[in-house]
């Protein structure tokens, strides 16, 4: 690996501003010490999400810097174990699991299974476990090289799509019949359709004007409107609001809209805030309830249903990742973005919210 390594920081005061920045991660390794080799990695909003909650959830923590204006905005990716002094983490070993944008991280390997590892870092404890774990690729029998960037792309999106609608499912759909999705051009959103497809629910799209045509073409919805569009939905059916928007001026038009109808607010995602819901005293109907997979999955270790879980899941979204990318008539086209200055633009973007639903951002960086 070149000495020249590099990483892009993010000024926490504006998430459209990066900087590329020398990598200072030593490669000299004490004991029990792996050092991971980035080299593909994911860019969606909710990397854009992670830094905006970076202090309030801890996801600046992950990956310290140094310097208190700027953080490393963590993404998911595959990396190489590039140096290692753990033992059964061989050098070469393909790697999928959360990283900062930078050639390189250094990790204190633990529950070193068959499987993976995690990072026994103190500054990680903060956030959940699922952020600090790694998976050996060459262990999971779902791994398949030429899907790396669809996994990289919605594996930890899908796991919220999913997650999601198992809690709901398990709950009856508290009483609704219908499903209404904000922000459904994403991608967290409409795998939560797709997951939907054989439930006796209604499942209908919320979106912005300029991604309506990319939802309409998506065919996962049974019905798609603009946010213009809420007063004018059919009332008189249970219907349940899976937010991904967070966006505190449509959710009051679509408790006022609702009304009694609304039997439950799901909040998964924050496209268009970057603050937490606090009591709304304009709100009418009941109030919204976060939902953060990593909190189901932490449910599933402590039951023990982790395994059976993820058996179910890893195939599952196997199935999801080849509809996504199916080459007759993929719902994305995947690209990849190659070096930091070019990562940057898309961060740029991303914050901005100009980004276009049908490409599928890929950071590369070459070695
Ligand atoms: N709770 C959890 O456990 C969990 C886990 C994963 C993801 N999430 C959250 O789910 C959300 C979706 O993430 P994603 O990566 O799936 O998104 P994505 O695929 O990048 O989709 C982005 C979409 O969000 C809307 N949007 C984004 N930025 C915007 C802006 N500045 N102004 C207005 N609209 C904007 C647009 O959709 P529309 O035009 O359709 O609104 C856009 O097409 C994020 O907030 C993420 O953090 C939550």
């Amino acid at each position: 690996m070149s000495d020249a390594r590099h990483r892009l920081m993010t000024l926490k005061s504006s998430l459209r501003e990066t900087r590329v920045a020398p990598d200072p991660t030593p490669s000299d390794l004490a004991e029990g010490e792996v050092l991971l080799a980035l080299d593909r990695f994911s860019l969606t909003t909710n990397n854009i999400t992670y830094a905006a909650y970076g202090d309030a959830i801890g996801y600046w923590t992950v990956f310290p810097t140094g310097d208190p204006a700027y953080g490393m905005m963590p993404v998911w990716g595959f990396a190489d174990i590039a140096a290692s002094r753990a033992e059964g983490l061989e050098v070469g070993a393909r790697v999928f699991g959360y990283f900062p944008m930078a050639d390189t991280l250094l990790v204190q390997a633990e529950k070193i299974s068959r499987g993976g590892f995690a990072d026994a870092s103190p500054w990680r404890k903060k956030v959940p476990d699922i952020y600090n774990r790694y998976v050996l690729c060459a262990a999971d029998r779902n791994y398949e090289k030429a899907l790396e960037n669809a996994e990289a792309l919605f594996r930890p999106l899908f796991v919220t799509s999913y997650t999601a609608v198992d809690f709901l499912r398990d709950a009856g759909f508290f009483g609704a019949k219908r499903i209404v999705i904000s922000s459904a051009s994403s991608k967290t959103a409409y795998g939560s359709a797709w997951c939907l497809e054989n439930d006796e629910v209604e499942v209908v799209a919320l979106t912005g004007t300029r991604n309506r045509a990319f939802v309409e073409g998506l065919g996962a919805y049974d019905a798609v409107h603009g946010y213009d569009e809420v007063e004018s939905l059919p009332t008189g059916v249970p219907t349940l609001y899976l937010d991904l928007a967070g966006d505190a001026d449509l959710r009051r038009r679509v408790h006022a809209h609702f009304g009694d109808d609304l039997k439950y607010d799901c909040l998964v995602g924050s496209t268009q805030s970057d603050s937490f819901t606090s009591g709304d005293p304009e709100l009418v109907g009941p109030k919204p309830v976060f939902f953060f997979a990593a909190t189901c999955l932490d449910q599933h270790r402590e039951r023990g249903t982790l395994h059976d879980f993820y058996d179910r899941f890893l195939a599952d979204q196997k199935t999801f990742f080849e509809r996504v990318v199916d080459p007759a008539s993929p719902w994305i086209r995947i690209v990849e973005h190659r070096g930091f200055e070019a990562i940057a633009d898309v961060v740029r973007d991303l914050a901005d919210g100009v980004s276009d639903p049908a490409e599928g951002a890929i950071g590369v960086i070459d070695r």
